[in-house]
């Protein structure tokens, strides 16, 4: 990500910040909708998942401007993820999901530059939540 793609995902997630509670809901029935296998792994009463979600986007969207900061918080979320059953492809299903959700809420402010600063964002950090759980399969030892 280049750091004028770092300040246009910042500057948008704090447009959608006053409504995180509503694109939290666009974001499950997005999700749900378009990946109805994935339903049962989440809990009946989405209200706490829903403020979690919006609460970890805003520290990873704060730290992308200090990546270190966010590894170990990317790295301990991979390893929970694991445990919740989440596999590999369902990591595109969620960023489609979200960029979406991005999409809707942001109306206007939802530029081919911001689509690609996004993109490019939510790429790097699923590549990177992917690999530290799943990666170097092929490792001899
Ligand atoms: C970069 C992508 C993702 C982010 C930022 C994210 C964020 C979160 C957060 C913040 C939580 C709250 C619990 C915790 O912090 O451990 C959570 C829970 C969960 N996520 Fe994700 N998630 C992502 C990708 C996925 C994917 C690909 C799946 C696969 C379907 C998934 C399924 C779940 C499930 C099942 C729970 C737990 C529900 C529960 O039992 O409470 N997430 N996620």
């Amino acid at each position: 990500m280049t750091p004028d793609q770092v300040n246009l995902v910042q500057q948008s997630f704090a447009k959608v910040a006053p409504i995180s509670e509503i694109a939290a809901v666009l974001f499950y029935d997005r999700l749900f909708e378009t990946a109805p296998q994935v339903r049962s792994m989440f809990p009946a009463d989405m209200t706490e998942q829903r403020r979690k979600l919006m609460a970890t986007l805003a520290v990873v969207v704060n730290g992308l401007s200090n990546l270190e900061s966010i590894l170990r918080v990317a790295s301990a979320l991979a390893t929970r993820h694991v445990a919740y059953g989440a596999k590999p492809e369902h990591y595109p299903v969620v960023g489609a999901a979200l960029l979406w959700t991005l999409e809707k809420g942001l109306g206007d402010g939802w530029t081919p530059d911001v689509a690609a600063a996004w993109t490019a964002a939510y790429g790097m950090l699923s590549g990177f939540m992917i690999s530290q759980v799943y990666g170097r399969p092929q490792a001899a030892e």
